[in-house]
Order: C-alpha cells, then sequence, then structure tokens
C-alpha cells in the first residue's frame, strides 16, 4: 500500500499533474466505489462531477476540499462546513486570463472570425469582397458588464482600451468602480436595454440562476452580442436558442453552457448566430499553473488542519 496521502482528484491537466507526485491519485471516477471514498483524505475538485453533503457522508477521512477553479456552483459549502471540512478555491489569478477570454469572444462574434476562418479556408473564398462579413464595430460602442467583480473590473480595463462606454449590473453598486474606472451602474433592464454587448462575468448563485430568460433577451437590442463567461445557468438555453432564431439578438457568444457540454447535436449548436468554446475562461499557461500551486497550497493546509490561505466562506 502507497504511504502517500490519498486524495479524490478530477481533471487535473496532464501537464501539471506531476504537482501532485507527493499524493496518491484517487481517480473522482471511482468515486462510486467504497473503499476509495473512505481512504481519500480530500477532495480536489473543479466542477464536474459536484460534491454534495451525501458524499461527504462516505468520506470518513475527508479533511479538505480544494477547488481548482473560483467558482464553487457544484460543492455545497454550507454542507462542508457543518461537517468542519474547509473549503479552498483559488481566486485572483484567474481575473486577468478569463476577462481576455471575455474579450476574444466578443471580438469574434463581432468581427465574423469563427465563420471567417472557415470562409477563408473554403473554395468560395477566390476574392476579396468588400461586402463580406461586415461585423459590428467594437471600439467606441456600449458594453455592459453583469458582476461587477473580480474578473468584471478586468473586463472594464479592457474595454477602456478600445474607448468602449462600460455600463455595469451589480448586487450592489459599486463607487470604487465607478471611481477607478469610470464605469456606470444600471439596473439589469436598463443596461440590457443600452448595451450593443453584454458580458456576464458573475458567479451562478439562487440570485443569478436563469437570470437571462425571455424577458431579459427581449430587452436587448436586435443587434446586440451576448456573451457568457459566467456559468451556463445564468441563462435559460430555451430561451437563449428563440432569442438567437428569431433574431431578438445578433449573436450569442458562449464559454459555458447548460447543460455542459451541450449534448451533441443540441439545435443551439446549428446556429451559426453562436460562437462557443468548450470552457476556456482561465485555461492560458500561466494562470493554469497558478490555479494548481494554489490548489496545492489549500490543499496542505487543509490536510495539515491549518486554516486555508483561500478559503471559501459559506454564505
Ligand atoms: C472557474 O475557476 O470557476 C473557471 O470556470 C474554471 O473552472
Amino acid at each position: 500500500m502507497s504511504e502517500k496521502t490519498p486524495i479524490m482528484a478530477d481533471g487535473l491537466p496532464q501537464a501539471l499533474i506531476h504537482l501532485f507526485d507527493d499524493y496518491e491519485i484517487l481517480q473522482w471516477d471511482t468515486a462510486d466505489g467504497a473503499e476509495a471514498l473512505e481512504r481519500a483524505h480530500a477532495l480536489v475538485s473543479y466542477g464536474h462531477p459536484g460534491a454534495d453533503g451525501a458524499l461527504m457522508d462516505r468520506m470518513p477521512n475527508l479533511k479538505v476540499i480544494s477547488n481548482h477553479g473560483v467558482g464553487v456552483d457544484h460543492i455545497d459549502v454550507a454542507a462542508a462546513t457543518e461537517r468542519n471540512v474547509p473549503v479552498g478555491n483559488t481566486p485572483g489569478c484567474l481575473n486577468a486570463s478569463t476577462a481576455d477570454m471575455t474579450f476574444a469572444l466578443l471580438m469574434a462574434a463581432a468581427r465574423n472570425i469563427v465563420i471567417g476562418d472557415h470562409f477563408a479556408r473554403g473554395p468560395e473564398f477566390t476574392h476579396y469582397d468588400p461586402s463580406l462579413m461586415i461585423g459590428k464595430e467594437v471600439t467606441g460602442s456600449t458594453l455592459g458588464i453583469v458582476g461587477m467583480g473580480r474578473i468584471g473590473r478586468e473586463v472594464a480595463k479592457r474595454a477602456a482600451g478600445f474607448d468602449m462606454q462600460v455600463l455595469y449590473h451589480n448586487r450592489s453598486r459599486d463607487e470604487a468602480a465607478e471611481d477607478e474606472l469610470g464605469v456606470s451602474y444600471r439596473t439589469l433592464e436598463e443596461l440590457l436595454a443600452e448595451s450593443d454587448f453584454v458580458a456576464l462575468n458573475c458567479p451562478l448563485t439562487p440570485e443569478t440562476t436563469g437570470m437571462i430568460g425571455a424577458a431579459e433577451l427581449e430587452r436587448m437590442k436586435s443587434d446586440a452580442i451576448l456573451v457568457n463567461m459566467a456559468r451556463g445557468g445564468v441563462v435559460d438555453t430555451d430561451a437563449l436558442y428563440d432569442a438567437l432564431v428569431n433574431k431578438q439578438i445578433a449573436i450569442a457568444a458562449l464559454d459555458v453552457t447548460e447543460p455542459e457540454p451541450l449534448p451533441r447535436g443540441h439545435r443551439l449548436l446549428e446556429l451559426d448566430n453562436l460562437v462557443i468554446a468548450p470552457h476556456l475562461g482561465s485555461a492560458s499557461d500561466r494562470t493554469r499553473q497558478k490555479m494548481m500551486e494554489m490548489t496545492i497550497e489549500n490543499l496542505v493546509a487543509g490536510l495539515a488542519g491549518d486554516p486555508l490561505p483561500y478559503q471559501v466562506r459559506s454564505n
């Protein structure tokens, strides 16, 4: 039997797996195996599948849940707290990469990068045509950011480089952000009606689940572009499909969906006014490395019974 501390882990990037050499890694897909659950001293999680109280109750040695990501909507933090199991995440390190990706999707949608790429590779591209794929100008447009947290702020900074007017909606008004970044608060309804681009950068919570549904999509401009970098559950998938088919909005650019991934052959995937990425918000080299390092810091502290450096508090 290995003398390394056994941990249950899921989704560790192969290129960085050596960082966990001090541990015996029990694959999460054995989670139904009672023996693995009983032996594991930690859960190293990133979103799939969820960790609820029932799972925790099957893990008598569980000392810490270390999530390698910032979003913890898949972990029942209250259930962990009740069981004296601290939950850690990786805040901060992915703000820039997720904001970069918000802009990557925004630009891709606005300037027809994906359909342009396919066209430019195909037989139909025989000559330059000035009437081809006229996109939406980003510079000088109005961007509405839903969720003026750490990532939202980074998105606002990037928008300043594009001379955009930036509106934001948040649970509460953030006057510091207004002063520092020149952003203006709007109600959600106002933001949706005024924005050329709407970027969702909020966490998934009971308040934000289904926040963008049919009524909200109807409020948006018919040439607006919606970028979802939050979680799929923030947007009502069926309502989004209808809004795209009926051209209530111009384009959706999604890094996340509900469900995720969408079942192959899903009707949303047939639409050409959709740009979609496979949850790449934090997927950059330096960010992944930092996320894993923070995950290990939380893991080491939790296994030692010390306070976690990046602990998630139960609301
Ligand atoms: C996060 O950190 O929550 C990102 O979505 C990556 O999982």
